[in-house]
């Protein structure tokens, strides 16, 4: 990590984890198994995040689109977020992590709610690094209650349909008072965002790995972070060209 230059480094990385079930396919093993190794990666990935100086870690653990899966492997993945943060959660907390979690909490079941809040409250004056957690998210459904709420306050007088701009929108997305995404990294060869934070992602790298997410580790996001350094970002405006050798 020393080879990194800290200026480079960036504030938000978010990471699309993808490929346990082909991970574990690949070993003859249950997706269940993919899973669980996957949790492993997520630990891994977290201490190598905050030590390299990142700021904010969003990773995706659960499509507002998974519930389409097979109900024993969402009662799977449901149980292993529960696991996670029972078992994680005090150490998380002496680290200095901060948790935030992301996605329609509403529909969700009263204990993991409790749970998903408990873990948000005893971490909240954290300053080491911040770690969110998309569960049950969306972003075409975290952007529909955006606009719910506009329309309610402008139904109600509160605010005007012109004091609706972009600023407006960001204020009421789950994502509210995080930075957006500098780099987002999807495991697993697949080249798309599968709804994940498309509002935020305008002007994020996007970079995708070939390894399926039990495989991610230490290594691949130093990595991802020496490829991220080489990136030249624009923002939509012209970067004057290096100088030329001799000219
Ligand atoms: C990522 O791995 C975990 C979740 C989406 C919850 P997958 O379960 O999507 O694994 P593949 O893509 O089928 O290999
Ligand atoms: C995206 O992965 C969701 C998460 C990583 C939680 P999927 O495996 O669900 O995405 P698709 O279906 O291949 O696009
Ligand atoms: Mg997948």
């Amino acid at each position: 990590m020393s080879k990194l230059n800290s200026r480079a480094i960036p504030e938000h990385v978010a990471i699309i984890m993808d490929g346990n079930g082909r991970w574990a396919n690949a070993r003859g093993l249950p997706r269940a198994f993919g899973h669980r190794k996957g949790v492993e990666a997520v630990r891994t990935t977290v201490k190598a995040a905050a030590e390299a100086g990142i700021g904010v870690l969003t990773l995706f653990a659960f499509s507002s689109e998974n519930w389409r899966r097979p109900e024993t492997e969402i009662t799977d993945l449901f149980g292993l977020l529960k696991a996670f943060i029972r078992r994680d959660l005090a150490e998380l907390h002496r680290e200095g992590v901060k948790i935030r979690v992301i996605g329609d909490r509403f529909s969700l079941k009263e204990d993991l709610r409790v749970l998903l809040q408990e873990a948000e409250e005893t971490t909240r004056g954290n300053s080491a690094l911040t770690l969110v957690i998309a569960f049950n998210y969306g972003s075409r459904d975290e952007i529909a209650r955006a606009v719910q709420s506009l329309a309610q306050d402008v139904a109600a007088g509160l605010i005007a349909p012109s004091d609706i701009d972009a600023a407006a929108i960001g204020a009421r997305l789950d994502t509210a008072g995080l930075p957006d995404p500098d780099l987002i990294i999807r495991t697993s060869g697949e080249e798309r965002l599968s709804n994940f934070l498309m509002w935020q992602a305008a002007y994020s790298e996007l970079m995708f790995v070939p390894e399926y997410w039990p495989d991610f580790g230490r290594d691949t996001l130093v990595a991802a972070l020496e490829r991220y350094a080489t990136r030249e970002r624009r923002f939509g405006a012209v970067v004057a060209p290096a100088v030329a050798a001799g000219t």
